[in-house]
């Protein structure tokens, strides 16, 4: 796809509902009692994946593509079936490794697979910790991939140290630990996203948090609820970084996540000199929203370390993009979680901005980007994720020249309307 020139963004826009609470929607909704009723849905086909998953174990799905409105008839913790045949993922990351943590507990085996992508994502991370609670696992490929073969089991309840900051790991165990005969809890590096808790709390699970352990206890049951699913700041930061980037530009993103644990793009964006605004802010069942406005700004480069990775991993892409444009150098370190996303980002980052021209040294564990240079046309390999050719779209639209993007419509994944929102900004 060739990519439009970006000048003078201007407007308002609503991006689609994150991915993250949309996916646990519909596995706490399979789980509880009653229906549960999710608007702001986002029908990307990674949480279309999840949608699939749980219809194949017997849970009856309306979804409503026209007002994202879906609603789930859950069956209880022990309502789901066996599924007929293979439980495919997709690209979804997120499905594969909670849906894991509930498949942990049931009294039959699954199979679970997906794309070339998730066939090469790392898989031992939720196996090692559900097998020691009581599941069992087959890795029908190397390297503890996918296609696997989960045989549920009578699970204990454990105290786990993860090795790494994931949600998708610590969720995993939690879901597992709903069904254990005892006390769960996580403890991870550093805080990872906290959607799962949050939701388990409005679907009445005990669950305590304190510093970087999270608790559950057993469940008897979950209680079917009313789920308004936010704007994704994920995919808000698109269009926060294009405002600032993009010369007289001024946009506001509405109705926008900004948990604590999801927000380190905004805090990235002041360090780097940006002028951008919350307003509107307001709490929606304990995940707080704003709306958020960008103008241009002058951008200077910064470091980014430590205990905020967890908080913009996804974001780090269009991070590298916005710090192409700053004046001055930016250190991305401790953020080696990047080489297991949809595709290699450390890599596929660096090859795609050293063609357009800009300075950057791959690290291991982040990337050393030099920018305020013009940037220049290229082709670029999105290697079929979604979040490279969302950030190249930026780049590319403020680059001189034709920039084309290879497989541009792998947008699917976790926001369909991109290219057509943002042409509506860019007047
Ligand atoms: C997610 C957690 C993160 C994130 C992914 C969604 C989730 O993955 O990158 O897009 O919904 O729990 P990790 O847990 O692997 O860091």
């Amino acid at each position: 796809m060739i990519i439009s020139h970006l000048s003078n963004l201007h407007g308002e826009i609503i991006v689609p509902g994150d991915k993250s609470i949309s996916h646990r929607s519909i596995m706490l909704g399979s789980l509880a009692e009653g229906t549960t009723e999710v608007t702001g849905f986002l029908q990307g086909a990674d949480c279309l994946s999840s949608i699939a998953c749980f219809e194949k174990m017997g849970i009856e799905i309306e979804n409503n593509p026209i007002n994202n409105m879906v609603k789930i008839r859950g069956k209880g913790l022990h309502g789901l079936t066996a599924p007929a045949g293979v439980l495919d993922v997709g690209n979804s990351g997120t499905t594969t490794r909670l849906m894991s943590g509930i498949l942990a507990a049931q009294p039959f085996s699954s199979k679970v697979d997906g794309d070339a992508s998730i066939r090469k994502r790392p898989m031992g991370r939720i196996m090692t910790p559900l097998s020691e609670m009581g599941a069992s696992f087959e890795s029908l490929a190397t390297d503890k991939c996918a296609p696997f073969i989960i045989h549920g089991g009578k699970l204990h309840g454990i105290a786990y140290n993860s090795p790494v900051a994931s949600a998708q790991v610590k969720s995993a165990i939690l879901l597992a630990g709903l069904y254990a005969d005892g006390v769960t809890s996580v403890t991870e590096p550093y805080l990872s996203r906290n959607h799962t808790e949050l939701m388990f709390e409005e679907f009445g699970v005990d669950i305590k948090s304190q510093g970087t352990t999270a608790t559950v206890t057993p469940a008897n049951k979950l209680t079917a609820q009313h789920i308004h699913v936010p704007g994704d700041i994920s995919s808000a930061a698109y269009f926060i970084v294009a405002g600032l980037i993009t010369p007289n530009s001024e946009i506001t993103i509405k109705n926008v996540g900004i948990n604590p644990t999801r927000d380190g793009i905004l805090t990235v964006c002041k360090m780097m000199g940006a002028d951008i605004k919350l307003s509107n802010v307001k709490d929606d069942i304990g995940e707080p929203v704003a709306d958020i406005t960008v103008s241009t700004s002058s951008l200077h480069g910064c470091v980014i370390e430590g205990d905020i990775i967890p908080k913009l991993i996804d974001e780090i892409p269009i991070i590298a993009v916005m710090a192409a444009f700053a004046d001055g150098t930016t250190i991305i370190k401790d953020a080696q979680e990047l080489k297991v996303k949809e595709s290699n980002r450390i890599d596929v980052m660096s090859t795609n901005l050293s063609a357009m021209g800009v300075d950057v040294e791959p690290t291991d564990d982040g990337m050393i980007i030099k920018g305020g240079k013009p940037l220049h046309a290229a082709t670029i390999d999105s290697k079929l994720d979604h979040r490279i050719a969302m950030s190249f779209a930026i780049a590319g639209g403020l680059a001189d020249g034709e920039t084309n993007i290879l497989d541009a419509e792998c947008v699917n994944i976790s926001y369909p309307s991109f290219y057509e929102d943002l042409a509506r900004l860019n007047s």
